[in-house]
């Protein structure tokens, strides 16, 4: 796939020791750009060994550890402008409103949406025309998902999404945001066969989506092919947002009134 104007970019993505965040860091590598995989742990995660990507450890939620990042790209870019950033770090916690403890909500609230905050105060700064900033929604963020807090949590990520690209926009830098539907990813391995189950029925490609398939549409948004494109949001999610659930109806009133074999 041709994307362009990536090469040499300078690019970070936060939570990318696997997932989907590791897979637009080899996306965006194979692209051309300089990619910094930023992620929890100290280690660089096997998934980067032998590949040009540049691996440092990051909590999205600490402002010095953003500072920090902002301080050592600042001298490593020369003047030269920050091209990109991917707010991609997550975690969720699936628990209905009644069940959901102060301190789950305040975590989940803290990475998902605070931590993106942190990241554009600190990166913004050091970007400039045709950068492009992407964060990373959830189909939870269309809808009244089960997950009370990362529901909350990523409704509020479109806001911020909207705000900046409104304030940056007259400096020429995008922001969008893109919303995954159900991933194969380790967030949702763990996931309840129940949901597994229902996503299924309730998505009109009838699968689950994979991590390359959403870091494609966020390599897109990085690049020039995308230099129009601000303030959007693009669900990648198999239709499941689109049908609100009208499949589950549709199929049900399908099998209803199929002509039954005499
Ligand atoms: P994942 O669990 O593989 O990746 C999330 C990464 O975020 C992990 O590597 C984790 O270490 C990192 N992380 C957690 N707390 C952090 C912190 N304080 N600072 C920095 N990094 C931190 O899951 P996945 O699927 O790759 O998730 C990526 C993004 O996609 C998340 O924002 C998630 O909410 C979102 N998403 C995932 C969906 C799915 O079905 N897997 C569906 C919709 C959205």
């Amino acid at each position: 796939m041709n994307h362009p104007g990536l090469t040499g970019r300078t690019i970070v993505i936060t939570g990318a020791a696997g997932g989907q965040g590791a897979a637009e860091a080899l996306m965006l590598e194979a692209a051309g750009a300089r990619v910094i995989a930023t992620d929890v742990g100290k280690a660089t995660p096997p998934v980067f060994a032998g590949t040009a990507v540049a691996y440092r450890r990051l909590d999205v939620t600490d402002e010095t550890g953003w500072a920090a990042l902002a301080e050592q790209l600042s001298a490593d870019l020369d003047g030269a402008p920050l091209r990109g950033l991917v707010n991609n770090a997550g975690i969720t916690h699936r628990a209905r409103l009644g069940n959901t403890q102060r301190a789950d909500w305040d975590r989940v609230l803290a990475v998902n949406l605070t931590g993106a905050m942190l990241g554009i105060q600190a990166l913004a700064p050091l970007m400039g025309e045709g950068s492009s900033i992407v964060n990373i929604g959830s189909a939870a963020g269309l809808t009244a998902h089960y997950t009370a807090a990362y529901t909350a949590s990523k409704w509020g990520l479109r806001g911020l999404t909207h705000v900046a690209a409104t304030e940056y926009g007259p400096r020429g830098i995008r922001v969008n945001a893109v919303h995954p539907g159900f991933i194969e990813t380790d967030m949702t391995a763990n996931a309840p066969v129940a949901m597994r189950g229902a996503q299924l029925d309730l998505t009109p490609l009838e699968r689950l989506g994979h991590a390359d398939e959403v870091a494609g549409v966020v390599v897109f948004l990085l690049s020039d092919a995308a230099a129009y494109v601000s303030g959007a949001e693009i669900p990648v999610d198999g239709a499941f947002t689109s049908s609100a659930g009208v499949k589950y109806m549709a199929d049900r009133i399908a099998a209803a009134s199929a002509p039954t074999t005499p």
